[in-house]
């Protein structure tokens, strides 16, 4: 038996920690929480990512009565940006999310694994990695790359 230790690294920054970038997707994904569509969880989720270009792209999780047929705010903004510039590549994307209590979390939003899924899928399709920035009100979680987030994931190298 062998034991196979994975190091990930977290960096875990206080909002007056973040540099001019990070703070800005992190308050566009904030804002973006306030265009969700979530009548059924009412938990509201924000993204804002940059593209290679410093084009920002914001998105949000948007649902629907048949609730599979509704889509988290990572994957609705990631999908928006690589069909309207699927030359471009992602630098960064940041996440934000309000609780039914209308306030922002206190902890970072944690993104669901068919989220990390789709951001294994950018990071091979562009060859490049990019950073997650996980907002909560008691600090802001990043990943250099979302690997980081989803270490021995699935991709097509396995087909
Ligand atoms: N949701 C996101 O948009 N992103 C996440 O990272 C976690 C969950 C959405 C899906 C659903 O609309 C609501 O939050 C509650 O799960």
């Amino acid at each position: 038996m062998k034991d196979i230790e994975i190091n990930i690294k977290i960096r875990l920054k206080m909002e007056s920690e973040l540099n001019e970038v990070e703070r800005d997707l992190v308050e566009k994904a904030k804002q973006a929480t306030f265009r969700s569509y979530a009548p059924y969880s009412n938990f509201s989720v924000g993204a804002c990512l940059m593209l290679e270009n410093g084009k920002t792209i914001t998105g949000s999780n948007q649902e629907n009565c048949a609730y599979p047929s509704g889509l988290c705010a990572e994957r609705t903004t990631l999908f928006y940006a690589n069909s309207r510039f699927p030359d471009l590549s992602v630098d960064y994307i940041a996440i934000a999310a309000r609780g039914t209590n209308g306030e922002f979390t206190k902890m970072p939003i944690s993104p669901c694994g068919a989220c990390r899924q789709v951001f294994i899928e950018v990071f091979h399709r562009q060859s490049k990695p990019f950073k997650v920035l996980l907002y909560g009100t008691e600090g802001t979680y990043i990943v250099d790359s979302p690997l980081d987030l989803m270490p021995i994931s699935f991709d097509s190298s396995f087909l």
